[in-house]
């Protein structure tokens, strides 16, 4: 297995005394993108939350590239590398493209061997975007948002990106255009958390899959022996 970029061991999270994930681990390498799946309400979003700092877990560790995170206020997580694109995206409606772009960008390590991110390879990589730069974040579409809530993260240089079901709501051909956008950043080198619903969209971009059931760990696997035998996905996540 390549180096770890992520590593969650035995998580223990709560909301008030609702013990919402309970001993919660998995690996994901460098360079690999992992498919977090599960039902709704099997506590995927709580794994990125708990991962970027913004609920501190009450047992168990997050280490990114080995060093311990999980002590750490979030401000110090994103110092070292760790960009989520939130679930429902989240851009600052009220701004404009270039404007969200702005305030999200952060300098790259000073050992980082990738050039740094700006607005421009930002449009580089979404033309649409470009276009519509000058445009408050509110008037465009859940597509466009996406891919401005995706660029935002991109902006903070990161090592490690987890994206919470970035399709949600998208008609297919964005979809498809996001997928795209994910796999040509997984092709760069990052290491990538998806987090998905369907398991459809993860398997073909994949090299991990870990599967959540009611917050805890149902399956830990690669994509191609899941896919290969699929009675776990039935299972877990009520498929086929
Ligand atoms: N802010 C919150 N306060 C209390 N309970 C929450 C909160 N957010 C999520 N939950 C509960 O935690 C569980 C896991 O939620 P979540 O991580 O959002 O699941 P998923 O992202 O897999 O749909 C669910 O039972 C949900 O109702
Ligand atoms: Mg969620």
């Amino acid at each position: 297995m390549a180096n770890s970029a992520l590593t969650l061991h035995n998580v223990d999270a709560y909301y008030g005394d609702s013990h919402v994930l309970q001993q919660v681990s998995f690996v994901l390498g460098e360079a690999r993108l992992l498919g977090l799946l599960g039902r709704n309400g099997a506590g995927k979003s709580t794994c990125m939350n708990v991962t970027v700092g913004l609920l501190p877990p009450r047992g168990g560790e997050v280490e990114v590239f080995g060093e311990l995170v999980s002590r750490l206020p979030p401000e110090l997580i994103a110092a070292r590398g760790v960009a989520l694109v939130p679930q429902g995206r989240r851009v600052f409606k009220s701004l404009t493209v270039r404007e969200n772009l702005a305030v999200a960008a952060r300098r790259p390590d000073p050992g980082s061997r990738h050039a740094p991110w700006t607005a421009e390879t930002v449009f580089g990589m979404f033309p649409r975007l470009r276009e519509r730069r000058s445009q408050m974040a509110a008037h465009l579409s859940g597509g466009e948002q996406q891919m401005l809530a995706i660029g935002r993260a991109l902006m903070t240089n990161p090592r490690v990106l987890l994206m919470d079901e970035p399709s949600e709501g998208l008609a297919p051909q964005i979809v498809a255009e996001v997928m795209a956008t994910i796999r040509k950043l997984k092709e760069s080198g990052l290491s990538i958390v998806l987090v998905e619903q369907s398991p459809k969209l993860v398997f073909d971009i994949a090299d991990d899959i870990v599967i959540l059931n009611s917050g805890r760990v149902a399956v830990v696997s690669t994509a191609d022996r899941l896919q290969r035998d699929g009675t776990d996905l039935q299972q877990h996540l009520g498929v086929f």
